[in-house]
């Protein structure tokens, strides 16, 4: 994302204190931010703290002659790879979901064809009343992408939706933004010709699960989600109807896809089967192998008897339950993740497991593949193996849907 330009819209929320943060993370994964402040924005953040922080002059006025002479207003939209709204008030959504535009931030927003991402932050009646509602359905229908707002305590001393998404969970969603990973095309690219994958149907597993020991304790793995997640993203942009089914992770969900939560492998599949049936099936949760036989109603005490017996049993096998299947996917995907032998245990599994490709890859502590945004895979069909470099996992991610699309094109399914 080096090289990146934001153009950051800074509205009247409390939330805008934040958004001194956001300029500094994005700034530090190499972004320029250009900054635009409201007057409500003003009342809260200073544009000295912005100007100080993003290196550049901070936009505060449309009929600003000076400004207008270095730089047309509409240049600084045109400029930009995103434009992001954060905090984005109920006023300034509202504004631009009837394209009004008498001030600077809301002109731009109408003058441009460029992606915008809202952060919303309000009082959570503000976010729940019917009229901010209905102004976010029409935003998202015109293509604009929305992260958070999440439950929390509120500045205001109340709880529940309405609360800015942390800064990082924006970098995340500005990150998958600028990849393209969107469901949500454009609002000037609506005639752009179908992704490969239109019209399909593709479910991904994704995250680790977390298996009970008793009712504080559970059994997990370093798997974070993000490789899962970049693919249902991915899938999402080639135009597939997509169910993610995630385990427990901090990666906010991605846009435009149908995420489903859960905690166990069993979870997990019941979860799978209830979306079938579909064309591809993308296994890449690492789901437990084992969990406790019986998982205790009450904590288990420190006691003299010494340390408790954990009896493990063997949880059920997704990836084989589906490739096995009588409602088969056309197209079953599994992931290896191994920290020896990796394409050796890969190839096991394709035949063990009856699917149609694996993405094997080495998860040994010095490959910082766990919980890391990199990732060098093998691709193990029954016709060979083929490695890819070390890519971003959004990027494999989208090598990976190009392949299975070309797969689903050729087999004609
Ligand atoms: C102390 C205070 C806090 C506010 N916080 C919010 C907020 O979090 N979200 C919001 O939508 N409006 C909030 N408002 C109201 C907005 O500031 C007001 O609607 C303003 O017109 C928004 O302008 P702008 O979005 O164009 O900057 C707050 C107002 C005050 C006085």
């Amino acid at each position: 994302m080096k090289g990146k330009r934001i153009l950051l819209i800074v509205g009247g929320g409390i939330a805008a204190y934040k958004s001194l943060d956001l300029v500094r993370r994005l700034r530090e994964r190499g972004m320029s931010v250009c900054a635009v402040l409201t007057d409500g924005g003003s009342q809260f953040v200073t544009p000295l703290a912005l100007a100080s922080l993003s290196g550049q002059e901070v936009h505060q006025e449309l009929f600003s002659l000076t400004a207008e002479a270095r730089m047309g207003h509409i240049e600084l939209s045109r400029d930009a790879d995103l434009i992001v709204i954060a905090p984005a008030t109920a006023d300034l959504l509202a504004k631009a979901a009837q394209g009004l535009a008498n001030d600077l931030a809301s002109t731009l927003l109408l003058a441009t064809d460029t992606r915008v991402l809202a952060a919303p932050s309000m009082n959570l009646r503000m976010w729940l009343h019917p009229a901010t509602q209905r102004n976010v359905a029409t935003l998202r229908g015109d293509g604009m992408l929305f992260v958070g707002p999440n439950d929390g305590d509120m500045a205001c001393g109340e709880f529940g939706p309405g609360r800015m998404a942390e800064p990082l969970e924006i970098v995340a969603a500005v990150e998958a933004a600028l990849a393209g990973n969107t469901a949500i095309p454009l609002p000037m690219a609506q005639s752009a010709a179908p992704g490969p994958l239109a019209g399909l149907r593709v479910v991904v597993t994704s995250g680790p699960t977390h298996e009970p020991i008793d009712p504080v304790r559970y059994i997990a793995n370093r798997s974070s989600g993000k490789q899962g997640h970049a693919i249902a993203q991915a899938a999402a942009a080639a135009g597939a109807s997509v169910v993610l089914v995630s385990g427990p992770v901090t990666v906010p969900d991605p846009a435009g896809v149908e995420t489903v939560h859960v905690e166990t492998a069993r979870d997990m599949l019941e979860a799978v089967e209830g979306a079938l049936p579909a064309d591809i099936f993308i296994a890449a949760a690492a789901v437990a192998d084992w969990r406790v036989g019986a998982a205790l109603a009450e904590k288990l005490k420190k006691g003299a008897s010494g340390p408790p017996t954990l009896g493990l049993v063997e949880n059920p096998d997704i990836l084989a339950t589906v490739a096995q299947a009588a409602r088969r996917p056309p197209l079953v995907v599994g992931f290896a993740a191994e920290t020896e032998k990796v394409i050796e245990h890969a190839q096991a599994k394709l035949a063990r497991k009856n699917c149609d490709l694996i993405v094997a890859n080495d998860v040994s502590p010095a490959s910082g593949v766990m919980g890391g945004d990199a990732n060098t895979v093998h691709l193990v069909t029954k016709d060979g193996v083929e490695t890819w470099p070390k890519l971003p996992k959004q990027e494999v991610a989208q090598r990976l849907i190009a392949r299975l699309a070309a797969l689903i094109k050729e087999s004609g399914a």
